[in-house]
């Protein structure tokens, strides 16, 4: 039965929309948020406001992509948390007032776990990953706001693992980026100096925690203490190697801990999502285990890594396929655990 899918999501700083056919992306707009970088981060009030101008040109634009209109489609799915309140209510308030208006389902969507289902997107994958994933594997879900080692026994099938007891990944980037001055948004950023500088130029503390959990904040204050030792000039000189220096340790820490599922579980298949999947190290280090190791490695296209609608889509085709939808009472949650269902 062929669904078409027009899908949102607005939990932090990107207005995305996408119309899926069935497992198919037939469009997926983002509309990225400049007015942040001025101040060096998302201010939240900034991002609902520009979710308000962005939502009613990006639903358009998909849906032209998409080449159907409105009438066409089967089902509205929307981001319902984790993220921003304000950003999210955007996003849930237009998806509620469209399916209202056209007398269509409404699927409420967990954006974790969207990262992870971005792994059921047919042509989701680079070519030189393995493609449709078959269960179980382990993902290692990467963001801004989470880090999470999860074991997929299937679509919408999540065991949690470990997390992260403080900063995430892409929060530990983001803030190394703004300790040594690079421009918002830092992760990227950092990546990309990084490629020119040698990884063991220095030793930053990385985290040793027993079991499935992660902890960033202690390598992080780790190369503060080490560039308030430095000059100005000292750090100008070797930013490069800085920050290849602390991506290694970031993305080390990462590996250590997967690997370690891996040879727990006795599942060698593994995925990477969320935004710091699009890390050029991690990228390249886990395609290695595909010929090193023998493991199955499914690496997203960069579209699929970053906040994006049609990971929205494709895990509310799944929903849709269970008769999984949402209420006009439906309210965004700025804190949802994932795996566990809400009202
Ligand atoms: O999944 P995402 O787009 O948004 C959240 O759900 O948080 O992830 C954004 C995070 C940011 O912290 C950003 O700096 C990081 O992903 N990120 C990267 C790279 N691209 C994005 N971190 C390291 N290297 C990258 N290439
Ligand atoms: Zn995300």
């Amino acid at each position: 039965m062929p669904v078409f899918l027009l899908a949102i999501e607005s939990s932090c700083d990107d207005t995305s929309a996408a119309v899926l056919l069935n497992g198919k992306v037939l469009s997926n707009v983002v509309a990225s948020q400049a007015v942040h970088a001025q101040y060096g981060g998302v201010v939240p009030e900034l991002a609902s406001r520009s979710h308000l101008a962005h939502i009613v040109p990006a639903v358009d634009l998909a849906l032209q992509q998409a080449n159907i209109t409105k009438h066409q489609l089967d089902c509205i799915a929307f981001t319902q948390g984790p993220g921003l309140l304000g950003s999210l209510l955007v996003g849930s308030s237009f998806a509620k007032s469209l399916a209202l208006a056209l007398k269509k389902p409404l699927i409420a969507v967990n954006h974790m776990e969207a990262h992870i289902m971005a792994h059921y997107i047919e042509e989701a994958h680079i070519p030189e990953s393995d493609t449709a994933p078959q269960q179980p594997f382990i993902c290692l879900t990467v963001s801004g706001g989470h880090t999470q080692l999860v074991l997929v026994n299937g679509p919408l099938q999540f065991e949690l693992l470990g997390e992260t007891r403080d900063d995430a990944a892409g929060e530990a980037f983001d803030k190394a980026a703004k300790l040594l001055g690079l421009p918002y948004p830092g992760g990227p950023e950092l990546d990309r100096l990084a490629e020119s500088g040698n990884p063991a130029a220095f030793k930053f503390a990385e985290p040793k925690l027993a079991g499935w959990d992660f902890s960033f904040s202690g390598l992080k204050t780790s190369l503060l203490y080490f560039l308030q030792k430095q000059t100005p000039e000292f750090i100008e000189i070797h930013k490069p190697d800085i920050a290849a220096s602390f991506r290694m340790a970031v993305i080390h820490t990462l590996l250590v801990k997967l690997e370690q599922a891996v040879q727990h579980t006795g599942i060698r298949a593994v995925a990477i999502a969320g935004g710091v999947s699009a890390n050029r190290l991690l990228r390249k280090e886990i395609l290695r285990w595909k010929t090193e190791k023998g493991h199955r490695v499914y690496i997203p296209q960069m579209a699929y890594c970053t906040d994006n609608a049609a990971m929205i889509g494709i895990t509310a085709l799944y929903k849709f396929y269970r008769n999984d939808f949402a209420s006009q009472s439906t309210t965004p949650q700025a804190r949802w655990h994932l795996g566990t269902a809400i009202g």
